[in-house]
């Protein structure tokens, strides 16, 4: 039997993204610390916590609140139960059973009710006094419920970014809990200068072009690398939807309209030291290229490429969330002790 023949030239009119880029020596890399400047971060930051969320926190992944089991799940220091109703729409109460108190994360879901694990108590089909219920929204990749924080209004549904199609798309999803507030996970984001420096195994050449930016918005060459020898530029945008997010859209380049979200959700009440925060990131891969609707067939390998890879940044990620807000602690610990 003669060998499959194995096409080895590309389409016609196809252009590698990847660009020969050798990775700069450590000795040679220059330090970004005169483009980052604080009060521009700050600055940013500040006009990003003033966007209300409208009570909406990211609680997980559609993916884990199937039919039949409920989810768990404590958000600003609240325990709440997340399942699904007889027709798979989103539903979310108080995470203890107004009986006796029993957790009613992983328990049995029936008809579209839940069912207390203790005594068998079915909740969800109609309100009920002694036991609170919330609004909830799946939006196909994530699940929010809605327990406004001090000062927000409430809103219908989440602010939602623009995400490419499903069906031409790969989504990879990435969850880190942290010791800090949602604040320093934003802020570590709207900082893009750190990556060239932190992360020179992931980005290089980055630089803001300062005409296209503004308080609201970053924009941005920068190149990612693949490899000590290979990197693929794009050119890409931060914004903020409200305080809790932060989005990357590409706006050039290879992947043009992959969105990269990061969602802050705080797991501790409002004001609650030390704080805890579960960061979120959600990425949504596109590309025109045909080789990218073959990788769709290999969409659970790609999805755990891009979790390694946003893993490993994370590492060094939430180190830096975690330390701006030790400072922010420190800071308030002398402000309090002057003051006595
Ligand atoms: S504690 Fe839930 S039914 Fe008794
Ligand atoms: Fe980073």
């Amino acid at each position: 039997m003669r060998p499959m023949a194995l096409r080895l030239t590309p389409p016609d009119g196809w252009r590698s993204p990847v660009r020969y880029s050798p990775q700069t020596p450590p000795e040679r890399l220059s330090g970004t610390w005169h483009q980052a400047r604080p009060a521009r971060i700050h600055a940013a930051l500040a006009a990003a916590l003033a966007r209300d969320p409208g009570g909406w926190l990211v609680c997980g992944t559609s993916a884990e609140v199937r039919a039949d089991r409920s989810m768990m799940r404590v958000v600003a220091g609240q325990e709440i139960v997340l399942w699904r109703d007889t027709d798979g729409n989103l539903r979310a109460g108080g995470g203890a059973c107004p009986h006796l108190g029993a957790s009613l994360g992983g328990c049995d879901v029936v008809a579209g009710r839940l069912l207390c694990p203790w005594h068998g108590l079915a909740l969800g089909d109609r309100p009920r006094r002694d036991w609170p219920t919330y609004a909830a929204h799946d939006d196909g990749v994530l699940v929010w419920a809605r327990l406004p924080l001090p000062g927000e209004k409430t809103t219908d549904a989440p602010t939602l970014p623009a995400r490419p199609p499903r069906h031409q798309s790969i989504a990879g999803i990435v969850t880190h809990p942290v010791t800090c507030e949602p604040r320093d996970i934003i802020a570590n984001r709207l900082d893009p200068w750190h990556g060239a420096w932190l992360h020179p195994y992931a980005f290089s050449d980055l630089s803001v072009d300062e005409s296209e930016s503004t308080v609201d918005r970053l924009v941005l060459d920068v190149s990612f690398r693949l490899g000590r020898h290979f990197a693929v530029p794009v050119r890409a945008e931060f914004a903020c939807p409200d305080a809790r997010t932060i989005c990357m859209t590409i706006l050039d380049g290879e992947g043009l309209g992959s969105i990269v979200e990061t969602h802050a959700t705080p797991i501790t009440a409002p004001g609650r030291h030390p704080a805890r925060t579960v960061m979120t990131e959600v990425t949504v891969a596109t590309s025109a290229r045909p080789g990218f609707q073959a990788a769709r067939a290999f969409s659970r390998l790609v999805a755990a490429g891009i979790r390694r890879t946003a893993s490993q940044l994370w590492v060094d990620d939430l180190t830096y969330a975690a330390r701006t807000y030790e400072l922010r602690r420190r800071a308030a610990a002398s402000a309090n002790d002057a003051s006595r």
